[in-house]
């Protein structure tokens, strides 16, 4: 039996501000980020995240040699199996697709559309600060293609620390203004 633990995405408040130039207003919009708490499986995360480790060691990445692995499950499959993908670089370099990429195609062309959880792992980056093994911009709009509220869907941050499972955000908290078509 897994037992599940009430994570909690904590509020995240940013007041307005505006500046007066001579060719107009400059604003800076605000943002309210209510809190949210969420159930998840410990267990489910670790093998998640084991499995973005392995997928990382069959990147292919001659170019950069920046081996990425990611390992996602979808909350719209019932049988919460997990979908693998890991960057795929190409000679032409704008043809390459990152890892967290290759995993959500996989995904949907499978059939599903809502992520609940998704493992990146960057092996050459694991102890490194968060924005150097943190999924791309790209990837990010991609993952908010797929992403649900309620559940949030979620990306976990392989940190490589001994101990710990690594960074957890919802989409809010990874693309405040991801850009939608039609509201
Ligand atoms: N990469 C990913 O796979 N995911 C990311 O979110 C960031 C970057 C890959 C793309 C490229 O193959 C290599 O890492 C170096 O940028």
């Amino acid at each position: 039996m897994s037992r599940t633990v009430e994570l909690v995405l904590p509020a995240v408040a940013r007041s307005a501000a505006a500046t007066e130039t001579p060719l107009g207003r400059l604003t800076v919009p605000s943002r309210a980020i209510p809190e949210r708490r969420v159930l998840i499986d410990p267990e489910e995360l670790g093998r998640l995240r084991a499995a973005a480790r392995a997928a990382a060691t069959r990147a292919h990445a001659p170019y950069s040699s920046f081996t990425v692995g990611a390992a996602l499950i979808m909350a719209d499959d019932p049988d919460r199996r997990v979908f693998l993908g890991a960057n795929v670089e190409n000679a032409s370099l704008g043809g390459t697709i990152c890892a967290e990429r290759t995993a959500i195609t996989q995904a949907a062309a499978a059939g599903y559309r809502r992520i609940a959880v998704l493992a990146v792992s960057c092996a050459q980056a694991l102890h490194a600060r968060l924005a150097d093994r943190s999924p791309c911009g790209i990837c990010r709009q991609v993952f908010a293609e797929f992403a649900s509220d309620a559940p949030p869907s979620l990306v976990l941050i392989d940190s490589g620390e001994e101990g710990a499972l690594g960074e957890i955000l919802d989409l809010d908290r990874l693309l405040p203004y991801a850009f939608r078509l039609n509201g």
